[in-house]
């Protein structure tokens, strides 16, 4: 049975880094994943989440995957083989923002769960060439999908001070972001990752003993410049929402505070039957609520997942149902 195939193990890829699926149990019971379940993997990353799904809806359930990166459909081809055999897994590399016309195209509408598990993997963080880290020199690249033309290293070579400034602010939620922008746009161009952390501590005054590093926030800010991860994930989430049957439901995990109001916002907006009418500061419109809210608060993850897993330490999980 290709169930059996389907392996939750932590997937290794040939540099030795792993994935471990974030908050597991908390996504498998909160999706309700049944057996004969049709899912929506929007974020296939190790395939965790998937290796998982695919064994709780044995043995008959189906899900269709999807990966900006083709480095992750290619690993999750080989790790659930037998899951793709079989018809069960089907793997598309797109943007989850084509979510509702590649799950027409493969016949996944009325689906049962849906599964956004946002930002990026372990493998891609661990792959120097990718860009995505200040630990080890590589590329200015940041791009999921390598097949898009924007790169970190022209937002940083070639963006106007002011708009590097803005990025990151608004994205890295850094205050030294308008001293950062000045002194890149003195010392650039830059063409690795250390070079460009390396400049960004200078810029701040250095590390001085901080845990965490200088160029955190301006790298996160970039990475999410690069893939447009707000925008792309306000236009895909409604879209979730139409390919949901009735009690179906839509899980997602994010990372940072940006993504997480977006989420929580576009349920409560969803889940709610009265809408303030500016107009009218003591009264209100009502509507038709779309969604139910099966988290009021985000999970987070428990101690010993965070001690286990360091990833799910900033991990927040909202699950609603759709009506
Ligand atoms: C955190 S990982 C997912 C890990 C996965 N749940 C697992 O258990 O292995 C996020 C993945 O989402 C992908 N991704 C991020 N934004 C995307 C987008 N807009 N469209 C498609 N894939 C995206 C990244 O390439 C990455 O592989």
């Amino acid at each position: 049975m290709c169930g059996q195939n389907a392996s939750p193990e932590p997937a290794a890829d040939p540099a030795g880094a792993r994935h471990v699926p974030v908050l597991l149990n908390e996504v498998l019971e909160g999706l309700a994943i049944r057996p004969g379940a049709r899912i929506i993997d929007g974020t296939l990353g190790g395939g965790g989440h998937t290796a998982a799904m695919l064994e709780r809806s044995a043995p008959n359930g189906r899900i269709l995957g999807l990966d900006a990166d083709p480095a992750a459909i290619r690993r999750v081809a080989q790790r659930l083989a037998p899951a793709v055999e079989t018809g069960r897994l089907v793997l598309v590399q797109a943007n989850f923002t084509a979510i509702a016309q590649v799950a027409t195209f493969h016949g996944f509408n009325e689906v049962d769960a849906i599964l956004l598990d946002l930002g990026l993997s372990s493998f891609q963080l661990a792959t120097a060439e990718r860009g995505f880290s200040f630990a080890q020199s590589g590329p200015l690249d940041m791009r999921f999908d390598p097949q898009q033309r924007l790169t970190a290293a022209e937002i940083v070579n070639t963006w106007p001070e002011d708009e590097l400034a803005d990025v990151i602010y608004r994205y890295g939620e850094e205050h030294r972001s308008r001293r950062i922008a000045r002194y890149l746009v003195r010392q650039r161009p830059f063409t690795t990752t250390d070079e460009l952390a390396e400049a960004v501590s200078r810029a701040v005054g250095g590390r001085r003993g901080k845990r965490i590093h200088p160029a955190t926030k301006t790298f996160q800010a970039l990475r999410i410049a690069v893939n447009h991860e707000l925008a792309y994930l306000e236009e895909t989430l409604p879209q979730c929402l139409a390919l949901l049957k009735p009690g179906g439901r839509l899980a997602v995990i994010s990372f940072h505070s940006l993504e997480d109001r977006i989420v929580k916002r576009w349920m409560q907006f969803e889940a709610s039957d009265y809408l303030p009418d500016p107009m009218h500061p003591y009264g209100g419109i009502e509507r038709t609520p779309t969604l139910r809210l099966i988290t009021k608060k985000p999970i987070t993850a428990t101690p010993a997942e965070m001690a286990d897993n360091p990833r799910s330490r900033s991990a927040k999980l909202r699950i609603a149902a759709h009506l």
